[in-house]
């Protein structure tokens, strides 16, 4: 008996206050023309003073529930990636177990920074063939506008908060051969002061803000997502050709170009929304999804191929069939 993942619905949420480029130019010195030109992005997403990730996580939930026609109590573990959690502990995804009112499912948190989402789909794959799990929600839900040093325009311009969820399935012996076919994982501590928060509770227990060396985090991007998407494609006797939704993380429109070009992947098969969302870490690419799927781009037998790489460095790519 093999047992394969499923999508069986998605959702998002943004919070309704939207900063643009043009909003920026009168609290930095920065540029509508520079940030677009750079990073191809127009505008970002700010949660409220009142808004937490679970408040974002638990908004995008209910609209994956309602798509694949679940209710809260039929899922049976919830897993939240996100770097900006609500509390040092608990898990984020207690909250949102709370939030939802969804029984006593499985709860906890992935923390891969901007690949947390592929981490996690891996994650819930081996747990849903282990048998852990029937029914899960996979979250990836961020709000990086608190973690910005807002005075660093080479950091602050880049991303926005927001929330996407995914409801995966387990299915048994499932003929259409449907579902998370295969992910790789990777990981290169020693890269780590190319980006990551200076503080923690274990170091100096400041929550600390962003720092970044973008030209470095931008090469490494590029030749390690090219790297690992080619070898999971190779893994699986697939070529770039196979493909029908590129879905990479949404970091800059720039570094989705180049690996478009390594990969030999059209521009018409790369599903971007950098423009209106601007990096949203962990929740961009079921940002991506939901809206190619309300969109009704994406159907049923489609292969899709998701990468992303942050701090960490942590990097990875996953193969789904939709
Ligand atoms: N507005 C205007 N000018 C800015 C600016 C901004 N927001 N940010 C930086 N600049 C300036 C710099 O100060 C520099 O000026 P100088 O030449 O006078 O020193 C100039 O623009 C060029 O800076 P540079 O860092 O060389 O730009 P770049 O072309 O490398 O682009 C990034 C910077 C951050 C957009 C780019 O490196 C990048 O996107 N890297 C990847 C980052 C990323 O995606 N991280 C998340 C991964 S999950």
């Amino acid at each position: 008996m093999t047992i394969s993942t499923h999508i069986a619905g998605y959702g998002a949420y943004l919070p309704s206050k939207i900063l643009t480029n043009r909003d920026l130019e009168s609290i930095i010195d920065t540029s509508d023309a520079w940030i677009q030109s750079r990073t191809g992005i127009k505008q970002r997403h700010i949660a409220a003073d009142t808004e937490a990730t679970s408040d974002l996580a638990t908004a995008a939930a209910h609209k994956a529930l309602e798509r694949a026609e679940w209710q809260p109590q039929d899922v049976d573990m919830i897993i939240v990636a996100t770097t900006t959690p609500d509390y040092t502990f608990p898990a984020t995804a207690t909250r949102v177990q709370d939030k939802l009112k969804a029984g006593s499912a499985i709860a906890f948190d992935v923390q891969a920074v901007c690949a947390g989402f592929v981490h996690a789909l891996a994650v819930c794959s081996s747990m849903m063939k282990d048998g852990m799990a029937e029914k899960a929600l996979v979250i990836g839900a961020e709000t990086f506008s608190r973690i910005l040093d807002w005075s660093d325009r080479s950091t602050c311009v880049l991303f926005g908060d927001g929330a996407g969820a995914l409801a995966l399935q387990a299915k048994q012996n499932n003929p259409e051969g449907a579902g998370i076919i295969k992910t790789l994982l990777r990981a290169q501590g020693t890269d780590f002061r190319s980006l990551y928060v200076d503080g923690g509770a274990s170091t100096n227990g400041k929550i600390g803000h962003l720092r970044m060396d973008g030209k470095d985090v931008f090469k490494k991007a590029v030749t390690r997502l090219a790297d690992i998407s080619q070898e999971l494609l190779d893994q699986q006797g697939l070529d770039a050709q196979d493909i029908d939704w590129f879905i990479p993380h949404q970091a800059n429109q720039r570094i989705v170009d180049a690996l478009g070009r390594k990969l030999r992947i059209p521009a018409a098969k790369i599903a971007t929304t950098i423009a209106s969302h601007a990096n949203t870490s962990a929740a961009s690419i079921p940002l991506v999804i939901d809206s190619y799927g309300q969109q009704g781009h994406l159907k049923p037998g489609q292969l899709l191929l998701m990468q992303a790489l942050g701090g960490g460095i942590s990097w990875g790519a996953c193969l789904v069939r939709y």
